[in-house]
């Protein structure tokens, strides 16, 4: 079964289209990258997905439920960790659902659970963002630009939580991501999204080793062992 399933997606925006025709799905409990240049059309994608936008055409199917770790992770920088958390449970229709469950999914959150966000640091933050989706106890999370503004070593600690997460409880990640060997490394299949339309599909394998995708993504050689830029 598909966690996601979206076809033929269409979105404008005041008469400029964000995106074309998009079709993509994500299997349940699979990991799926969607990379593609800046303005290409992926944060609209995860809005229409999470129903902020409405599309002007085409469909979108979520079956289970779905929660976003947004572009620049929108913390309330005066509420403590613990209270951002508890208000992902709000914001994802799960109000007063306690936060216990996320400390021993995500362990270097609890020393930090009466810190006020706005003094975390940026990959504190992200942690943060990503906790606050799981009060949601989701089936599929769509993470927006993981890695954005984070040091390699605070990438690798996020990524190795949702490799875990995907494992040990099947969670299915849909990762938006400008590091694409990143996302090529992380995930099963891949999807590459310029000016609206899915120019490339395929196993993340093939595509990191498509000529079209190192020159335009991978600094224009192949590796497939490298480590992460
Ligand atoms: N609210 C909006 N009103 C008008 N145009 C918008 C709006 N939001 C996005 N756009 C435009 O739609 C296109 C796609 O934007 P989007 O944010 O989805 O790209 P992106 O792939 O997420 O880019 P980035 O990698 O920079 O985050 C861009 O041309 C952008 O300027
Ligand atoms: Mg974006």
């Amino acid at each position: 079964m598909n966690v996601i399933e979206v076809s033929g997606l269409t979105v404008r925006y005041s008469g400029a289209t964000a995106l074309e025709g998009v079709d993509l799905v994500v299997g349940e409990g699979e990991l799926v990258a969607l990379i593609g240049p800046n303005g290409a059309g992926k944060s609209t994608l995860v809005k229409a997905l999470s129903g902020l936008i409405r599309p002007a055409a085409g469909q979108i199917t979520v079956n289970g439920r779905l929660a976003q770790v947004p572009e620049g992770r929108e913390m309330f920088g005066d509420l403590t960790v613990d209270d951002n958390l508890r208000l992902g449970g709000w914001r994802n229709g799960r109000h007063g659902r306690g936060t216990g469950a996320i400390y021993p999914l995500l362990p270097e959150l609890t020393g930090l659970r009466r810190r006020r966000a706005g003094t975390l640091s940026g990959g504190q933050q992200q942690m943060v963002a990503i906790g606050r989706a799981l009060m949601a106890r989701p089936d599929v999370l769509v993470v927006d630009e993981l890695s954005l503004g984070l040091a390699p070593l605070v990438v690798a600690d996020l990524v190795g939580h949702l490799r875990t997460l995907n494992a040990d409880r099947g969670l299915a990640v849909l990762l938006i991501e400008q590091n694409a060997r990143l996302a090529l490394g992380l995930c099963h299949r891949a999807y590459v999204l310029e000016a609206g339309r899915i120019a490339l599909r395929g196993d993340a394998d093939e595509l990191a080793r498509d000529p079209r995708v190192a020159a335009a993504y991978l600094g224009g050689h192949v590796t497939t062992d490298g480590p992460a830029r």
